[in-house]
């Protein structure tokens, strides 16, 4: 069939299979033109088919040129529904790996699950024996956990509600956002849910089982922001359970310093993904921001910034490089003053008559199609596919 993008809001339903393969191939090629990568050679990725976990698998795979296994929840195609486009990215990948020669396997359910942490480390005993690095990438909206119970992930305020200026996609006008505030049981979900509590419990059944290797590393990512976004992210209900992502490496780290496992949160750049785009504030922060850092020459997308993250600075040097508050920051040049000090001052004086001018509204949207393999370039969008 032909598919094309239904976008509803904020979200688009279908995704384009040979533009997410395209996607794919894209990260592929800018990982070997930026050459190999002296790294870990066994990467268990969990959460690897979209966004940072991705780009991260195919930094490992074709930098590094590591065997990988991700883990990923993704839906097939059903009837006229198309798959989700961590389904295709996952299939092109894959094939990609394969076709090199790398070994792949990719095992797609509940990361939270016993039973999926079960398959993954029997798939690590039988093909690999152990892995030298863990990627823990998960972004998800709620967790199953052991006894049945369901909790949620919500992005909201502590304490008052936010209202700032905010980006009608509707008719690309200016005007304002306001995000209300959480409630204690919100703000628990939330830690529960993307807190480092589910990264502890995967490291201490990889050790348990011996499937991790002595000195191994394991990664999880977290997002800082300017002060401007402050109240929706980094003191917000998202921001709470970061602290607790880094209070988990600190405490994986020290349980596990007889095997010389050392965990980081790396804090990475804002990028165009599904839940940022549902986020009021945060799609016109990224518009002006894109603006400023293409202008500067310093733009990055996932795969710009997890290269540089594992060449840079985890594997390039002696000693990884962490920060005075005990992270990585491939946020840096995000976070430049000159960059941030561009970013407000175009904050302040952004309305809807401007607002084509100063922010970068088709670079917003470029990453956004993207994401579900349209708007690709070489891809014949007028052709039937098999979905
Ligand atoms: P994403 O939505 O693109 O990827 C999430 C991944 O998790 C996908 O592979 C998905 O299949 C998988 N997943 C979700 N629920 C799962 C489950 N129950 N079981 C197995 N897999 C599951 O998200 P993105 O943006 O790449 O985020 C990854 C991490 O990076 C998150 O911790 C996020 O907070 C962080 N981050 C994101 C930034 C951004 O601007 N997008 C900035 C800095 C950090």
């Amino acid at each position: 069939m032909v598919v094309e993008p239904k976008v509803k809001g904020f979200i688009c339903t279908t995704a384009h299979p040979v533009g997410c393969e395209k996607n794919v191939e894209n990260q592929i090629r800018y990982t070997k033109e930026n050459g190999k990568i002296d790294g870990a050679k066994k990467v268990l990725v969990i959460g690897a088919s979209t966004g940072y976990g991705l780009a991260s698998r195919i930094t490992a795979a074709f930098g590094m040129g590591a065997a990988t296994i991700g883990v990923m929840f993704e839906k097939e195609a059903t009837g006229k529904r198309t798959a989700t486009p961590g389904f295709y990215n996952t299939r092109a990948f894959d094939e990609a790996a394969k076709k090199e020669g790398l070994y792949t396997k990719s095992i797609n359910g509940d990361a939270f699950s016993k039973e999926i942490k079960d398959e993954v480390i029997a798939t690590i005993k039988k093909d690999l024996g152990q892995v030298d690095m863990v990627v823990y990438s998960l972004a998800a909206p709620r967790r199953i956990l052991a006894d049945g119970t369901s909790v949620s992930s919500s992005l909201k305020t502590i304490g008052e509600p936010f209202t700032q200026k905010n980006w009608n996609f509707k008719d690309n006008t200016i005007g304002e956002g306001t995000i209300g505030s959480a409630t204690e049981e919100e703000i628990a979900g939330t830690v529960k849910v993307m807190g480092g509590e589910d990264w502890m419990e995967w490291i201490d059944a990889l050790v348990e089982n011996d499937a991790i290797a002595e000195n191994a590393v394991t990664l999880a990512y977290s997002y800082i922001g300017p002060k401007l976004t402050y109240p929706v992210y980094h003191e917000g209900t998202i921001g709470m359970a970061k602290k607790h992502l880094k209070e988990s490496a600190d405490a994986i780290t020290k349980k596990q310093s007889a095997k010389g496992i050392k965990a980081y949160v790396s804090v990475n750049k804002a990028l165009v993904t599904q839940a940022s785009a549902a986020i009021p504030v945060v799609p016109l922060y990224l518009s002006v921001l894109y603006k400023v850092m293409k202008e500067k020459d310093i733009h990055e997308g996932c795969i710009e910034q997890m290269n540089r993250l594992f060449k840079d600075k985890i594997y390039g040097n002696d000693a990884v490089e962490i920060f005075e508050d005990g992270m990585i920051h491939v946020d840096d040049w995000e976070m430049r003053d000159d960059v941030q000090s561009t970013v407000m001052d175009i904050w302040e004086k952004i309305c809807t008559e401007n607002f084509l001018e100063l922010a970068d509204a088709d670079g917003y949207w470029d990453d956004f199609y993207h994401m579900f393999g349209f708007k690709m370039d070489g891809v014949d969008y007028s052709v039937d596919v098999e979905v």
